[in-house]
This record gives C-alpha cells, sequence and structure tokens, in this order.
C-alpha cells in the first residue's frame, strides 16, 4: 500500500469558463504536515473544496485511503475518514464546548443528534472521544462554557476540535489562524503540530512563520497550478516561490 493517504490526479476545476484549477496532482503522505500555500486566489480553498467532495471536479481523480473518491459526495467522503474544519458560525454558540463536541462526535446529522433516544452505548463511546478532544485542545476547563463565551481563539480551536470529534484520518483546516493574536498562534500552532502524530493534516495558511516551522511538505499555488513543492527549507530558497509570493510575506507582510 501506497504512503499517501490522498492521490489527486489532474484535477481541474472550472467555474463555468474560468477555470480555478488546473490540473492539479498532489499527493499528501500519511501522517504529515502538509501545507498549501499561494496567494489570493491561487485555488487553495477550490482544492479543498474538491478534495472533501463539496464541490464535484472536472477532470481528473482522487483516491483517499485506497478509494476511488472522485465521484463521491462530502458525506460519503466523512465516512471514509475526511474532515474539514468548520468555520465559527458552525459553532453552536448557545450549547456548552462540551455538547458542540459531542454532537460533532455523534454525526453530521445534528438534529438526529439532539434526539434523546440515542443509545447508552454509543453516547459513552462518544465520552471518551469528547474527553480526549478537549485534552488535545486543551479547553478541558471550559467544557461545560458555552461555545459563544469563548475568546476567539479558543473558538477557532472549538472548531478543529469539531473535526476531530468525527475520528477523521486526515484533518483540512482553512485557515485556521485568520483573525487571530499572537498568543493564540502559538496555542494553535502546537495544536496542529501535536496533530500529525495521529492524523494526516492538510493546511492553508498564510502566516508564513507557522507554515515553515509545522509543514513536512509545501505546496505552492498559483493561479490554479502547482508551481512547485518541497520542504520548507526548499521552498523557503526557491527563486520562483519568491518572485510570486514569499519575498514580500518572509519579511513579514500578508499576501
Ligand atoms: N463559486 C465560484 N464561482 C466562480 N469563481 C469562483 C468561485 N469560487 C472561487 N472562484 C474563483 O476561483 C479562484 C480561486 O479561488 P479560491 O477561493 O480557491 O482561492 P484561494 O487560493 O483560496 O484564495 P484566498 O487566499 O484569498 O483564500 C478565484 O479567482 C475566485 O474568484
Ligand atoms: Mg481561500
Amino acid at each position: 500500500m501506497s504512503d499517501a493517504i490522498l492521490q489527486a490526479r489532474g484535477v481541474t476545476k472550472r467555474y463555468g469558463k474560468f477555470t480555478a484549477l488546473s490540473g492539479v496532482t498532489l499527493n499528501i503522505a500519511r501522517g504529515t504536515v502538509h501545507s498549501v500555500i499561494g496567494p489570493n486566489g491561487a485555488g487553495k480553498t477550490t482544492l479543498f473544496h474538491v478534495l472533501t467532495g463539496t464541490l464535484p471536479i472536472t477532470e481528473g481523480s482522487i483516491v483517499f485511503d485506497g478509494h476511488d473518491v472522485t465521484k463521491e459526495p462530502d458525506h460519503k467522503r466523512v465516512k471514509r475518514g475526511v474532515a474539514r474544519s468548520f468555520q465559527v458560525t458552525s459553532l453552536f454558540a448557545n450549547l456548552s464546548v462540551r455538547e458542540n463536541l459531542r454532537l460533532a462526535a455523534q454525526g453530521v446529522d445534528s438534529v438526529r443528534a439532539l434526539n434523546t433516544w440515542t443509545p447508552p452505548q454509543g453516547a459513552l463511546a462518544h465520552t471518551e472521544t469528547v474527553d480526549s478532544v478537549l485534552e488535545r485542545l486543551a479547553l478541558q476547563r471550559l467544557s461545560e462554557v458555552s461555545a459563544g463565551a469563548l475568546s476567539h481563539g479558543q473558538q477557532r480551536r472549538l472548531e478543529v476540535g469539531m473535526a476531530l470529534a468525527a475520528r477523521p484520518k486526515a484533518i483540512f483546516l482553512d485557515e485556521p489562524t485568520s483573525g487571530m493574536g499572537i498568543d493564540d498562534l502559538d496555542d494553535m500552532k502546537q495544536l496542529i503540530r501535536g496533530l500529525r502524530d495521529d492524523y494526516t493534516v492538510v493546511l492553508i495558511e498564510h502566516n508564513m512563520g507557522i507554515v515553515m516551522d509545522i509543514s513536512d511538505t509545501i505546496t505552492v499555488m498559483q493561479q490554479g497550478r502547482v508551481l512547485v513543492e518541497g520542504r520548507p527549507d526548499e521552498i523557503r530558497g526557491d527563486e520562483r516561490v519568491r518572485s510570486v509570493y514569499l519575498g514580500n510575506m518572509i519579511t513579514g507582510g500578508r499576501a
């Protein structure tokens, strides 16, 4: 068996006449942090949409964990172990941190999850999952606090936890640090780095300090194509990357 958990081959995505992804080939190795970077509009989020099944592709193929998932919708890929972080708005502000995680652990159908006839065995199994996620997020002490009362940084960690509660094999994080202050940034960085021991992480991130520190592999995208791929030290020194993207970012600016 290949050590790639995900293999995308010649993936093309068109929105009408506009080509957002053009023949993207990507291998994500198991147990790594694989970052996708590139200027605004490069196609990073579109790539996540097609890899997680949120959007169908126009051409190409996607294999996840040995299965051809090219034509599978997102809920099928979730069952295979694909998870992506939710946006802040998908947290239930009035429910506690623990209840949010329990809903995520019980599955995507939150209405069904709220029913009280959930079998006790299932509920117990979920308690273990939720406790381990709470520990990983360092939110144990806040488990009974409502999600809406958390700080922005804590909410962003909880979003990562919502994805983890589904016990995925690979987790896709689209700009998990956006809008964060410096203290929260470091917490998120440690959290993501720690995920690598148990999951595969695919990360879109504009903060170059974080990308360079925690990535095993970096794919640089430009205008819907893969420009270059390599280890952080290779990417940092690549002239093509510097010229399109990194030059102003490595010195502290945002794209
Ligand atoms: N639903 C859509 N219909 C048409 N064009 C779209 C749609 N979604 C995205 N695009 C276009 O596809 C291109 C890639 O967008 P995408 O959101 O994937 O970029 P990105 O790399 O994630 O950018 P950012 O760093 O700003 O998040 C952009 O030119 C965008 O305008
Ligand atoms: Mg994006």
